[in-house]
């Protein structure tokens, strides 16, 4: 028997991955970049054991059945190849989300599975190489593996760190508005894009310059730059899945007002910039000196359930080793 635990932390993407240029792959059809969360992370416990007849997993205490499983089996089994291990394996994950957030853990949960997953058969990966193997079960959880500010370049099989956690002094503040699930999930919504939008080639030509224009505002520390990449790539996003037939709306009436919200109090002006991936939530991305008075305001908006207060993460940890 052989076992091993890994936490790894949520990421929000500033500039977008949407679209696949290669489903077998898994590989994006747009860079993407990110910010690993501190606060929302997964703890995952892997342990081979001769003894199981089958793979197990438990997501908070579920058993998993079905694609969630397939998906989870689907990693076990491409490190099995490489260790040269029939054994199965028992996989017990905890998500440590604030109650109610209702944010996806993909990305937390396939970096920690990834990690615990090899160092419990005893291969040593690199970061890169946890990384690609990551993303082939969700291109998001390439960048999980990595702290802080993250890339994942058009093509490339892993993420790679940009800049270290403390490279601008911000919070990640993320307003919960809804709970309950998905009306669609994002693998599924993204395909449906990419087949009935005509937005959908326009999105795909226009995020590379705006991903350089975050990646160059971000390098340099120009925080209003990014902020404003990061609104365009959100709303370009978004534009392009609306334009499916049916459009995929994941927006509710409070993200709306959400984002009226982070305007006006732009026009005062505090640097507070918005974003939103496959559901309701906003995000928004502000300085450490105004993260109060933000919350303060995204508080007083109908709708908003709760707001979590991110700072910038760490990447995956091996917590317990054979
Ligand atoms: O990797 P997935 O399937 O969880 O897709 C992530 C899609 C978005 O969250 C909407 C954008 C992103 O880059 O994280």
């Amino acid at each position: 028997m052989s076992r091993a635990v890994a936490i790894a932390h949520a990421n929000i993407a500033l500039i977008k991955y949407w679209g696949k240029a290669d489903v077998a792959r898994n590989l994006p059809a747009v860079p993407s970049l990110s910010l690993t969360l501190d606060g929302l992370s997964t703890r995952t416990e892997v342990e081979f054991d001769a003894k199981l007849s089958e793979d197990h997993a438990t997501l908070d205490d579920v058993q998993l059945s079905g694609k969630p499983f397939d998906r989870i089996k689907r990693v076990l089994d491409r490190l099995r190849e490489q260790a040269d291990s029939s054994a199965k394996a028992r996989v017990i994950s905890h998500n440590h989300f604030p109650t109610a957030a209702g944010l996806a853990s993909s990305a937390s949960g396939f970096a920690a599975l990834v990690a615990a997953a090899s160092t419990a058969l005893g291969i040593g990966m690199n970061h890169a190489q946890q990384s690609s193997l990551a993303r082939w079960a969700s291109a998001s959880a390439a960048r999980s593996v990595y702290g802080g500010w993250v890339q994942l370049r058009l093509g490339a099989e892993s993420a790679e760190e940009l800049a270290p956690r403390n490279h601008l002094d911000v919070e990640m503040l993320v307003a919960v508005t809804r709970r309950g699930p998905k009306p669609i999930g994002s693998t599924a919504a993204m395909q449906h894009t990419l087949e009935t939008s005509p937005y959908y080639p326009a999105w795909v030509d226009a995020a590379p310059a705006v991903f350089e224009r975050g990646k160059a505002a971000l390098l340099a520390k120009d925080l209003s730059a990014l902020g404003h990449a990061m609104e365009h790539s959100t709303l370009l996003m978004h534009a392009s899945m609306l334009a499916a037939d049916p459009g995929v709306l994941y927006l509710a009436p409070a993200s709306i007002a959400l984002i009226d919200c982070v305007r006006s109090l732009r026009e005062s002006g505090v640097e507070a910039f918005f974003t939103m991936d496959a559901g309701p939530h906003v995000k928004v991305l502000t300085r450490t000196a105004d993260a109060e008075r933000v919350v303060g305001a995204l508080k007083s908006v109908a709708g908003v359930l709760d707001v979590l207060r991110c700072t910038p993460g760490p990447g995956v940890e091996i917590v317990e080793a054979p």
